[in-house]
């Protein structure tokens, strides 16, 4: 896919503050710090459009990036950080459930995993839930550099193991720090589109 323009839009928290064009969405999942702002920025070879932290709970609303004037990627807090209140938790949880239940035009849901880790609970239960709202089919898993290339099989297995993903579903590796896997990334966004 080639990207002539990319830009920020707006940041929301309840549905009146989406973008009201309804072109298709593609929303980022993952637990805090997982690299769903960086990947967004990696895809658009953007150094600063998301925010990014080495902070865990960086983004904090929703926030949509409009690509060609055609579709949004869209940016999500992250869920799974300790060290937020519960009452902030919990308006986090609500809101990012309310965007993947009601929102009519998002057309895929990625989940996005650490390469090194084993899926958390929470990972599953969310992998479980775009499932059933027949998202999912690509996972992403993140800091590929972290992880060298004869040892991802193995790593790949773990996640699939945790998340019980079919044979079908794909497992696309990322790096932002070494700006790896982003093409194998936009061709499978490219086949949402087309399929
Ligand atoms: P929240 O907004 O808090 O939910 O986090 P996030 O998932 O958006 O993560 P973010 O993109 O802010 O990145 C978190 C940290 O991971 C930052 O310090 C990034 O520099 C680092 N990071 C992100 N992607 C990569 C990567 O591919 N490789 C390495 N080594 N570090 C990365
Ligand atoms: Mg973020």
């Amino acid at each position: 896919m080639k990207i002539k323009t990319s830009d920020f839009v707006t940041s929301a928290v309840v549905p009146t503050q989406y973008p009201e064009d309804l072109l298709p969405e593609i929303a980022m999942v993952g637990r805090s710090n997982v690299g769903k702002s960086s990947t967004i920025n990696t895809m658009l070879g953007r150094k600063k459009l998301a925010r990014v932290s080495g902070t865990p709970g960086k983004t904090r609303t929703i926030n949509f990036f409009v690509i060609n004037k055609e579709f949004y990627l869209v940016d999500l807090p992250g869920y799974g950080y300790a060290k937020v209140s519960k009452s902030e938790k919990a308006s986090w949880g609500k809101s990012i459930e309310t965007y993947l239940s009601t929102r009519k035009n998002l057309q895929e849901v990625m989940l996005l995993v650490d390469i090194r880790h084993e899926p958390s609970n929470d990972d599953k239960m969310m992998y479980d839930w775009i499932r059933h709202f027949g998202f999912g089919t690509i996972v992403i898993a993140t800091k590929s550099d972290k992880i060298p290339r004869g040892q991802r099989q193995k790593h790949f297995k773990i996640i699939r193991q945790k998340l019980q993903m079919s044979k079908e579903d794909k497992i696309i590796p990322i790096s932002s720090l070494k700006k790896e896997g982003v093409d194998v990334l936009w061709d499978s966004i490219a086949d949402l589109f087309t399929s």
